[in-house]
C-alpha cells in the first residue's frame, strides 16, 4: 500500500527509471568534452562581446567517450536553484544532477537553495540527501526547493552571491530557468570569471513555453508535458462542444510570449480557430482584423447551422498585435519612469490619468479604448525580468467580446444568421505541475545528468544540452552550449540589455506551415482529435510520443 501522503499513481511512478543516454551510462568519469570552433552569438555580435569579455566565444562542447578519472579524486559541492516559473520535470534535473555527482564521488554533495535566485542572497539552502531525493523521482512541481523569480542583476547582488557560494565551498551553480534566468546565469559566470572566482555556472533550459530554443537546443523541457495536459483539456472540450452543440470555447492558453504552445495543442486536437501570435505580427494585424477573421468562421460555421466551435488564443496574443504591442512598449517606459510617482498613488483612476497623460497621444487614444479591466490588467506591476504579466490580461474575453459586437453589426446587414453563446477558459497553471510525460522525466534526467558532468569539468557560462530528442533516450547526445551564443541586445524596463533571444513560432517552420495546410478545413468540418490523458503505462506508441513540434521540426531539418 501507498503512504499516505502519495497517491497510488505516484507511487507507481516513483518505480520509474529514466534510461540515461548512452554516452553517459559509464558516469562523469567515462566522458570528456571535445571542444567545437570558436562561437558568435545569434546577434549583437559586438555589444554582446564587449559586455562578455571573459565568456564570448566559447566553444560548443560535446560530449565523447575518455577516461577522466581526475574528476572522482577530490569531493565537491555543487548547488541548485530553481528559477521562474514551474515545469514538469524540474525534480528529476535535481536527481540527474544527485546521481551524476554521487557516481562521481560518493562524497560529493549536493546544496538545493530554497525558493529561488533570492536565497543566494540570504544564503537559504539545504542539502540534497539520498531519502530527499528519492521522495521526489518523477513528480511534477518545483516544491522540493521552489522556485522564485528575482533577478540578481546589481553589482552588490552578484558580490553577495559569490561570497554565499564561496562561503559554503561551493564549486559550481547550476541554474535553471528560461530564456531571463539563463540570461542571469550568463552574467554571473561572467562576474566570477572576471573575479577569477573558483565557481562555474550553468544553465539548463527550463520552461512550458517552448521558446528557449534554437540550432543546439532542441526543446526546453516541461513544453512536452504542459502540451499533453492542455491537448487533452482541449480535446474534451472539442468532444463536449460536438455533443451539446451550442456553444463556442474561447481558450487562452499560456505562453507568455512565444505561441508554441498554442500551435503544439492545435496540432494535436484540430479546433475551428487558432491564433498565432506572430503571425498576427508578421500580417501586422490590428485587433479589429483578428475579430474579423474569428468572427468569418462564426459566421461561416452558423450558416452550416454550427452554432460552436472551439478557439485557441494564445496568452501572448495582445503583445503581437502592432497597436497593443507598440502601446505595451510606450507604457513600460511611462511605468518605469513615473515607478516612485504611481507607486505613492492610492486609486487606480489617479494613477490611469497619470499614464495616459504620459501615453503618446495616438496610443493614450488606443488605451482609453480598452475596457476598463483590460486597461488595469495592462497596467499591473512588470515581473522582475521588465515583462507585462500577460497570464494576468483576459485575452479571451476581451475577444468574445469584440466577437459579440461584431457579429451584432453582422446581423443588421444580414451578413450573419445564428447564435453566439460563448465561454472563456484559461489553461495555464494546470500544466506547469503535472507529473513529467516518459519524455519530460528522462529529457530532464539527463539535462541534470549532464549539467553536472559539465561543472564537474570545470566549464562555466554554458547551457546543459541534449540533443537527437526523436530518437530513444539511449541514443541522445550531450554537451554545452555557451550562454553568450544565444544572446542578442533587447529593450528592457526602458533601457538596452544583452538577453538569451526568445525563439517566436517560425511562420516558415514545418510546424506552422502544417497548421497552415489544414487549418481551412478545421475551420468547418469538425475534424477534432481527442488525445486523452498523458499514458504512463502501456504501448511505447502512447507513452514514448514527442510532440509533434519536435517531431515536424526534426523530420524538415
Ligand atoms: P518561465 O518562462 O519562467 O518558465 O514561465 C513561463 C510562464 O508559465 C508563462 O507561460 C506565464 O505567462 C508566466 O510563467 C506566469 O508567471 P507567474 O508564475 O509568475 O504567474
Amino acid at each position: 500500500m501507498p503512504s499516505l501522503s502519495v497517491s497510488e499513481l505516484q507511487a507507481e511512478r516513483a518505480k520509474f527509471k529514466p534510461v540515461l543516454p548512452a554516452i553517459l551510462k559509464g558516469g562523469p568519469a567515462s566522458v570528456t568534452p571535445r571542444s567545437g570552433p570558436p562561437t558568435v552569438s545569434v546577434a549583437d555580435p559586438d555589444t554582446v562581446e564587449t559586455l562578455f569579455p571573459q565568456t564570448y566565444g566559447m566553444p560548443l562542447v560535446t560530449f565523447v567517450r575518455g577516461r577522466n578519472s581526475g574528476l572522482a579524486k577530490k569531493a565537491v559541492k555543487v548547488a541548485v536553484v530553481l528559477s521562474g516559473g514551474q515545469a514538469p520535470g524540474g525534480h528529476n534535473v535535481i536527481a540527474g544532477l544527485f546521481d551524476a555527482l554521487k557516481k562521481a564521488n560518493s562524497k560529493n554533495k549536493l546544496i538545493g537553495f530554497l525558493g529561488g535566485p533570492s536565497a543566494l542572497l540570504e544564503n537559504k539552502r539545504i542539502e540534497i540527501t539520498a531519502s530527499l531525493m528519492d521522495a521526489y523521482r518523477n513528480t511534477g512541481g518545483f516544491d522540493m526547493i521552489q522556485s522564485g523569480r528575482t533577478k540578481i542583476e546589481s553589482p552588490e547582488q552578484f558580490e553577495k552571491t559569490k561570497a554565499t557560494l564561496l562561503e559554503d565551498g561551493i564549486s559550481a551553480l547550476v541554474v535553471v530557468g528560461g530564456d531571463d534566468s539563463n540570461t542571469n546565469a550568463g552574467l554571473l559566470a561572467e562576474y566570477f570569471k572576471a573575479q577569477s572566482a573558483p565557481v562555474s555556472v550553468i544553465g539548463v533550459p527550463k520552461t512550458i513555453d517552448g521558446d528557449l530554443k534554437n540550432d543546439e537546443v532542441e526543446s526546453s523541457f516541461g513544453f512536452d508535458t504542459a502540451t499533453k495536459t492542455y491537448s487533452e483539456l482541449v480535446g474534451n472540450i472539442c468532444r463536449d462542444v460536438n455533443s451539446a452543440r451550442k456553444y463556442w470555447h474561447f481558450v487562452r492558453l499560456m505562453g507568455r510570449s512565444a505561441s508554441h504552445i498554442t500551435l503544439e495543442v492545435a496540432l494535436k486536437t484540430r479546433p475551428n480557430v487558432t491564433l498565432i501570435g506572430e503571425e498576427v505580427l508578421a500580417k501586422k494585424m490590428t485587433l479589429a482584423q483578428v475579430v474579423e477573421e474569428i468572427a468569418l468562421v462564426v459566421a461561416r460555421r452558423a450558416e452550416l447551422k454550427k452554432n460552436f466551435g472551439v478557439a485557441l488564443v494564445p496568452e501572448g496574443l495582445i503583445e503581437f498585435v502592432p497597436e497593443m504591442k507598440e502601446l505595451i512598449g510606450n507604457l513600460n517606459d511611462v511605468l518605469a519612469h513615473n515607478e516612485a510617482k504611481l507607486s505613492a498613488m492610492g486609486s487606480f483612476d489617479e494613477k490611469k490619468t497619470l499614464v495616459l497623460s504620459e501615453l503618446q497621444a495616438h496610443l493614450s487614444a488606443l488605451m482609453s479604448s480598452l475596457p476598463s479591466g483590460i486597461q488595469a490588467q495592462l497596467m499591473k506591476d512588470r515581473d522582475p525580468h521588465g515583462n507585462v504579466q500577460v497570464s494576468h490580461i483576459e485575452t479571451e474575453k476581451l475577444l468574445v467580446d469584440m466577437v459579440k459586437a461584431r457579429l451584432g453589426e453582422m446581423k443588421k446587414t444580414g451578413k450573419y444568421v445564428g447564435k453566439f453563446s460563448a465561454i472563456t477558459h484559461f489553461f495555464g497553471y494546470e500544466g506547469r505541475c503535472g507529473a513529467p510525460s516518459n519524455f519530460d522525466a528522462a529529457y530532464c534526467y539527463a539535462l541534470g545528468y549532464n549539467a553536472a558532468v559539465l561543472a564537474l569539468n570545470g566549464l562555466t557560462g554554458y547551457l546543459s544540452s541534449v540533443r537527437n530528442l526523436v530518437k530513444p533516450s539511449g541514443r541522445w547526445g550531450c554537451g554545452g552550449v555557451p550562454l553568450t551564443m544565444m544572446m542578442n541586445v533587447e529593450r528592457r524596463h526602458g533601457k538596452e540589455k544583452p538577453v538569451i533571444q526568445k525563439a517566436l513560432v517560425d511562420l516558415s517552420g514545418a510546424p506552422f506551415r502544417e497548421l497552415e495546410k489544414f487549418r481551412d478545413a478545421w475551420a468547418l468540418e469538425d475534424l477534432y482529435l481527442f488525445p486523452g490523458p498523458i499514458q504512463f503505462f502501456g504501448p511505447a506508441s502512447v507513452t514514448d510520443l514527442v510532440t509533434k513540434t519536435l517531431r515536424l521540426e526534426s523530420s524538415a531539418r
